[in-house]
Formats: structure tokens, C-alpha cells, sequence
């Protein structure tokens, strides 16, 4: 009987490879290790090139993501990009990467990151609003993976990039504003709330017609506080993606053991430390 062959940089490890896998490159344990509904977010070195945006994914974490839902040599879109880390990500393990940021400086801090790196002449990252790059773009990916801006809350909380001086950089303190820009398409400058739903709306219906059909989508948040009021976002973007088309998935929650405790309410009032992302997963199912 003909062994399934297992892809190249598999050949060292010990679990299985199933032929019949459609979805990835992994073999049935990793597979099924990254079917777990928590994960600890993993820092590493290059993490540190991306200090200067607010609000960066560590790259590993994207890794692994691009690992369970494409298979090497897929095209990823990230219509959010900021510094650039999808593509970083994709790249490291062979996959293409389309990344879309409306700010141009932070093309520049992509830029700087990955001097000196091999990036896939197929990997492209737009300056532009994805609500409009979006209607252009001649593409059509495997994955979706990305993060947009948690409403206006760098502009409430009126705190920016963290200084790299600390050791660890997530526990560095903040280095005075830093918005993500002050264009008025940007989704961290919408005043109203249901504003900032519908762009975010609009950008992954958009992306969504990019998609393959029963490939996966993960939009990577948290629930946050604005105005000393709780939002529970996720549950609004579960709601506009079912609106899309998109058929709900599952939620990883990725703790980030190394952020600071704040006492915000103590000692009158339960006010919760927001130590996790929540990585929400769709897909796209549509009758063929
Ligand atoms: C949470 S950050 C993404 C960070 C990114 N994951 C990284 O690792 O650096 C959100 C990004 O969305 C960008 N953005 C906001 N509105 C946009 C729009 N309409 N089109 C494209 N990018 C936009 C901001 O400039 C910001 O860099």
C-alpha cells in the first residue's frame, strides 16, 4: 500500500500525515494540539522591530494560525496589516501574504523590519483604505487573518506605543499618544461605536468575496473598555460576520501571561484586566 507523503518539513516528526488533508501541512497531533481552546501567546525576538505601532500581533501566535488553515505556498490577506507582522509570519513558513494598512508610516516600520529578509516576491503590502483597495484588488486567498483597530481606544485612553527600554516590552510603559493616524477612514477615529461596526463591516464583506470558498477567516480582538463602560465587541463581530455570510467557527482565547495588573476599580468596584485576545474563526460555507 502507497504511504501518504508527508510534506518536507515534516519528515523529522513522529505523527502521522494523512493524505486526505485538504486544510493544512500538519500532521494529526499538531493538528489536533492547535484544535485546543486556549493557546499562550509566544513572544520572540523579531517581535521587538514592531514597538513602534501600538497594537502588534507577536508573530509566532500568527505562525501557528496560517499553519492550521493553509497549506505552504497559499496566499494569505490581512486588511489591517500595521506593521506588517502577517506577512512576517506567512513568509517564515512559506505562505504568501496580501497586507493592506491606510498608514503609511507603518509600510515604513514594515519596511525596516524585514530588511534583510527573504520575503516571497508574491507577499504585497498596500498603503490604502481596504474599503477601497478591496474593490481593486485582483486576488483571491486562502485565509484571512487580521485585527482592527479596538474602536477609538487609543485615542480614549490616550496612551500609544510603549518605550523599549523595559526589559520585557509588554510590560514597558506607554510612551505618550500614539494614534494609529488622523485620517478620517481610519476605524480608531470613529466617534460612534455602530459606526465603527459598520466600516469594519464593510471592509470584511469585502474580503469575504476575496475568500476561496470553505476557507477561514480569523479576526483576532478583545473586549475592551471605552468610557469606563464595557464593550463586549465579540459578540458584535460574531454577529456582522454571520451577516456577511461567514458560518461561526470557534473562539481560541490567547492568554498573554506578561501584561500588567491595574487596579481600576479596587477597592470599590469589579473592573476586570483584559489578559487574553480572543482569536474568532469563521468559515466560508457556501453551497456549491
Ligand atoms: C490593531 S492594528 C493591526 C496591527 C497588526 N496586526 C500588526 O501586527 O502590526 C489595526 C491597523 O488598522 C489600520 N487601519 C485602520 N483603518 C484602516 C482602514 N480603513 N484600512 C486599512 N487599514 C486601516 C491602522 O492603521 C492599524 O495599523
Amino acid at each position: 500500500m502507497k504511504r501518504p507523503r508527508k510534506p518536507k518539513e515534516l519528515e523529522n516528526q513522529p505523527g502521522k500525515y494523512d493524505e486526505r488533508n485538504t486544510l493544512n501541512d500538519l500532521d494529526g497531533r499538531s493538528w489536533l494540539l492547535l484544535t485546543k481552546s486556549f493557546w499562550e501567546s509566544e513572544t520572540s525576538q523579531i517581535d521587538k522591530s514592531a514597538f513602534a505601532h501600538p497594537a502588534p500581533f507577536m508573530v509566532k501566535d500568527i505562525e501557528k494560525l496560517i499553519s492550521l488553515f493553509t497549506k505552504r505556498g497559499m496566499t494569505v490577506l490581512d486588511p489591517f496589516v500595521g506593521s506588517g507582522t502577517t506577512i512576517i509570519a506567512a513568509n517564515n513558513i512559506g505562505r504568501s501574504c496580501i497586507g493592506i494598512d491606510l498608514n503609511e508610516k507603518y509600510e515604513e516600520l514594515y519596511r525596516q523590519r524585514t530588511q534583510g529578509l527573504d520575503i516571497l516576491p508574491t507577499s504585497l503590502y498596500i498603503v490604502g483604505d481596504s474599503n477601497i483597495i478591496l474593490d481593486h484588488l485582483d486576488a483571491e486567498v486562502d485565509y484571512i487573518v487580521t485585527s482592527p483597530p479596538y474602536h477609538n481606544i487609543l485615542r480614549n485612553k490616550a496612551k500609544g506605543t510603549r518605550n523599549n527600554n523595559g526589559k520585557n516590552y509588554r510590560m514597558s510603559a506607554r510612551d505618550g499618544v500614539e494614534y494609529y493616524s488622523e485620517n478620517n477612514n481610519d476605524l480608531g477615529n470613529f466617534e460612534e461605536y455602530a459606526d465603527f461596526l459598520d466600516a469594519f463591516k464593510s471592509i470584511m464583506a469585502k474580503a469575504y468575496r476575496k475568500l476561496r470558498n470553505k476557507k477561514y477567516a480569523t479576526v483576532i480582538i478583545s473586549d475592551f473598555t471605552i468610557n469606563k463602560k464595557e464593550v463586549c465587541v465579540q459578540a458584535d463581530i460574531v454577529r456582522l460576520m454571520q451577516e456577511i455570510g461567514f458560518t461561526f467557527a470557534g473562539t481560541t482565547v490567547l492568554i498573554q501571561p506578561v501584561k500588567p495588573l491595574y487596579p481600576f476599580g479596587y477597592p470599590y468596584a469589579y473592573k476586570i484586566n483584559h489578559h487574553h485576545q480572543n482569536l474568532i474563526t469563521f468559515r466560508k460555507s457556501e453551497d456549491e
